[in-house]
């Protein structure tokens, strides 16, 4: 009777390596049957999760429910993994549960810089042996290497600081092109790219629809110094934006003409100078 649970325990482990050697080398699917199991003393409410990630989630979290169905005291005793990514959290070592007694095991698994289905294992060693977890994440595509979207990491770095865009390797979109230009081919290169793209962000307004008086004074004001607490930069000069006086004279001569102040607005396209 001793010897065969030892046998049992050994054969348990063999199974174990054998299991997580397989999984960490390719991502293999899990075995069938994910309902509640009873092994040893506990009883689980499930032993295999699946769960999509968010978008930019860096992490996706699964909850075990297990409870001590047997009449005497069972802990587990601790926790291996098939990789440092994915951790059992326990609230002790060991964490003991009366007879009747129940308790969530949540297992983290890191994604960053993963994407499509990732399948680990969580081996939990009781006072009865091991009880295998297996967490599976969906993990939608991203196109930047570290599941972070370049246009996320863009919006942040200018919440940070809206003048930004005009700096480092934002410049070669958001200011390079302004140089040199005037009236409506300065609109089109500075002010365009953000107002009149296709898939803007949602605050980024519609010039044409702006609810406010639109003269030369306005124009100038949100040319030269943007908009404190937005994301839209300052351009003047002063503010450590890209134009020159003489540009900012032309843009608002041209904004003027594009965005009447009163009556139906023309599209900026239709204007010519
Ligand atoms: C390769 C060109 C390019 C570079 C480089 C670039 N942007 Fe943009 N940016 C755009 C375009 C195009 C848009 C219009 C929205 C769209 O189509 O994604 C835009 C829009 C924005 C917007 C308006 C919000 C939005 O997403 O609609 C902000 C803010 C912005 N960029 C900040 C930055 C910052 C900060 C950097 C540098 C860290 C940067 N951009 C680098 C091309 C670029
Ligand atoms: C990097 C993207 C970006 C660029 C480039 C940009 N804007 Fe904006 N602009 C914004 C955002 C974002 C807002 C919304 C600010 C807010 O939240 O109120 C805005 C708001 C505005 C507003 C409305 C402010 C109000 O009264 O509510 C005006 C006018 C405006 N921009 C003009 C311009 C002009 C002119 C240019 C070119 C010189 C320009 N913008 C270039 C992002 C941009």
């Amino acid at each position: 009777m001793h010897q065969s649970t030892l046998l049992a325990g050994f054969l348990r482990w063999l199974l174990l390596i054998v299991v997580l050697g397989r999984v960490g080398a390719e991502d293999a699917p899990p075995p069938s049957g994910s309902g509640p199991v009873r092994n040893g003393s506990f009883h689980w409410s499930s032993t295999v999760q699946e769960a999509k990630a968010e978008p930019m989630g860096r992490f996706v979290t699964f909850a075990f429910g297990l409870t001590n169905v047997s009449d005497q005291t069972a802990s587990i005793l601790g926790t291996e993994s098939s990789c440092e990514c994915t951790v059992a959290e326990l609230p002790s070592k060991p964490w003991v549960f009366a007879p009747g007694e129940s308790g969530t095991i949540h297992v983290r698994m890191n994604i960053v810089g993963r994407f499509g289905t990732v399948t680990k294992v969580v081996a939990v060693e009781t006072s009865q042996g091991i009880q295998q977890l297996l967490v599976r994440a969906k993990i939608p595509v991203t196109p930047a290497p570290f599941n972070v979207s370049p246009r996320k990491m863009d919006m942040e770095a200018a919440r940070k600081d809206r003048q930004v865009v005009f700096k480092g390797g934002c410049a070669a979109c958001h200011a390079l092109p302004a140089i040199g230009r005037h009236g409506k081919d300065l609109f089109t290169k500075a002010c365009a790219i953000c107002h009149l793209a296709e898939h803007r962000a949602e605050m980024v307004p519609d010039l044409a629809a702006l609810n406010r008086p639109k003269d030369a004074a306005y124009w100038r004001d949100m040319v030269l110094h943007g908009r404190e607490g937005t994301l839209m930069p300052a351009f003047g000069k002063e503010a450590g934006g890209p134009l020159e006086p003489a540009q900012v004279d032309s843009l608002v001569e041209y904004l003027l003409q594009a965005y009447p102040a009163a009556g139906a607005n023309a599209k900026p396209g239709e204007s010519e100078r």
